[in-house]
């Protein structure tokens, strides 16, 4: 039986190595982590992450072939196949502050790799990593000095929060990246023969160990320029009086440009994103090549500017302050269908009103209190660490804002909504209502097209939806970003 460790039980590792148990009963697989507290959520019904199919996975293989563990060394030692799925932060100090991925947790795990084993083992990099990480983590799983070969293998992960199964039951394509020696080769099938249990061969792309880590980077950062793209346009439609989705309609009709990530939003969160393309910047920069870097940087600055400009289309809409006043924010996670709030635009949005003295009211339907005090009160980047090795925050009382548990209570007396996840529930809310309960002039800010503008309008709303056609009081009131 082949045996499989995973380091990291997190977003990836927890479900990436469910469907791999799920789907190749022959394999055993742990997952393990240092924080107790997760694995012990991974044993329990109510499984750390909030993931679609997911539970439904986990019952059907866990205490089968599928395990979660502390047990860190044990497994690690035990295993045939090391995936290594552990935070790769961007560094907050130091050099490459701001930019560069930090492999602390890369390399503590590669070390730990090195000490315990005492047979031979294919590492898997499925944490995403600056191109050339292999090059460094060979260097220090080979000179363990024990004689034990180690085979690297770059397999990054595609999958998107939310619909995580989906995306690991069918994948566009799993890459796998290797040596081209025959070691190196051996290995590379070691793994194939693990997906190709259920994704179809010409779906299983083999390449080099740096096309492999770069691919990665690419592709993300190709996403979030789509992202930003429509963003930018969604700023000039504003201006001119085009709207943005049918803009964007246009546009993806042409085959060559294709109609998926060309939703206008108040900007792309996650914690894959951002953290990739500065980490690409910073690449491109170590490399001499500075207008390459400049080229992709100007994605997040899009990005930035998509949530400044959201704030203060909300302030100025509202007669230049918003201090005192109550703003309903529907919504805090990064996008729906998952309780993750790491890099949500909704942190910046909110923080913007805080500055301006809003009284926020936060409704999410998956997210907890605790978690928005947390991100509303932390330091930029400080998220992407093991939850024991995060700072605390000592000032995370945070008295303007409250978190309730309905749409109707954040609502109520409110001057203004935001809504910034695109979740089902507020499609359907009852906007008559809302109007009713809410102080005059009602303003919605809808970041994420969620919402019937017309409708709205018609009910008596002032209504500002990103890159539609302003109304008369919102063209009475600029913006400046
Ligand atoms: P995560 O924070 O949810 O999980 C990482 C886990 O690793 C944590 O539980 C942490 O406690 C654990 N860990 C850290 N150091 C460890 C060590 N030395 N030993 C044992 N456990 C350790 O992160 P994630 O979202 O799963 O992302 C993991 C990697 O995958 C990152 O590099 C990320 O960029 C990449 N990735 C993420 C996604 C996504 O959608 N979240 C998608 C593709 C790739
Ligand atoms: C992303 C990549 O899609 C995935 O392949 C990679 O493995 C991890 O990073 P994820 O961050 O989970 O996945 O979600 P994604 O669906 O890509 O959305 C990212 C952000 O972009 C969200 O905030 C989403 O709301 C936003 N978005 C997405 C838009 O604003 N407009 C779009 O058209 C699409």
């Amino acid at each position: 039986m082949v045996k499989i460790c995973c380091i990291g039980a997190g977003y990836v590792g927890g479900p990436t190595m469910a469907v791999i148990a799920l789907k190749c009963p022959s394999v055993e697989v742990v997952v393990v982590d240092i924080w107790d507290k997760r694995i012990a959520a991974w044993n329990s019904d109510q499984l750390p992450i909030y993931e679609p199919g997911l539970d439904d996975v986990v019952k059907q293989c866990r205490g089968k072939n599928l395990f979660f563990s502390t047990d860190v060394k044990k497994h690690v030692k035990e295993a045939d196949i090391v995936f290594v799925s552990v935070n790769t932060p961007t560094k907050t100090t130091g050099l490459g502050a701001g930019k560069a991925a930090d492999l602390t947790y890369w390399e503590s795990a590669a070390r730990m790799i090195a000490d315990v084993s005492d047979s031979s083992k294919v590492v898997v990099e499925k944490s995403t990593v600056p191109v050339k990480t292999a090059e460094a983590i060979e260097k220090i799983l080979t000179h363990n000095g024990k004689g034990i070969k180690f085979q690297i293998l770059s397999n990054p992960e595609f999958l998107a929060e939310g619909t995580a199964i989906e995306d690991l039951f069918k994948p566009d394509r799993v890459l796998i990246g290797g040596r081209e020696t025959a070691e190196g080769q051996k290995a590379i099938k070691a793994l194939r023969d693990i997906y190709s249990q259920w994704v179809p061969e010409d779906r299983i792309l083999t390449t080099n160990l740096w096309s492999a880590e770069l691919s990665k980077l690419a592709a993300n950062a190709f996403l979030a320029q789509r992202i930003s793209s429509v963003n930018a346009m969604s700023a000039l439609c504003e201006a001119t009086g085009a709207n943005v989705t049918q803009v964007s309609h246009a546009v993806g009709k042409d085959t060559r440009i294709g109609p998926k990530f060309l939703n206008a939003s108040v900007g792309f969160g996650g914690s894959c994103f951002q953290k990739d393309i500065l980490n690409l910047v910073y690449i491109c920069e170590c490399n001499g090549l500075p207008e390459v870097a400049e080229y992709w940087k100007q994605v997040v600055k899009i990005n930035e500017y998509q949530k400044s400009r959201f704030v203060n289309r909300v302030v100025a809409s509202m007669f230049n302050t918003v201090s005192t006043k109550k703003i309903a924010i529907l919504g805090f996670a990064f996008k729906k269908d998952t309780g993750d709030t790491r890099e949500t635009p909704a942190i910046d949005v909110c923080k913007g009103l805080l500055v301006d003295k809003a009284e926020l009211s936060i409704y999410d339907p998956q997210v907890t209190e605790d978690q928005i005090r947390r991100d509303l009160t932390m330091r930029k980047f400080d998220w992407d660490h093991p939850m024991h090795l995060q700072p605390i925050s000592s000032s995370s009382t945070l008295e303007q804002v409250s978190v309730v548990s309905d749409t109707y209570e954040a609502t109520k007396g409110a001057h203004g909504i935001c809504i910034l996840t695109e979740w089902d529930e507020f499609k359907t809310l009852d906007y008559n209502k809302i109007y009713e309960n809410m102080q005059k002039p009602a303003f919605i800010f809808d970041g994420r097209h969620v919402i019937d503008v017309d409708k709205l309008r018609e009910i008596g709303f002032i209504v500002f939806a990103i890159g539609k056609p302003l109304d008369a009081w919102l063209k009475d009131m600029p913006a400046v970003a």
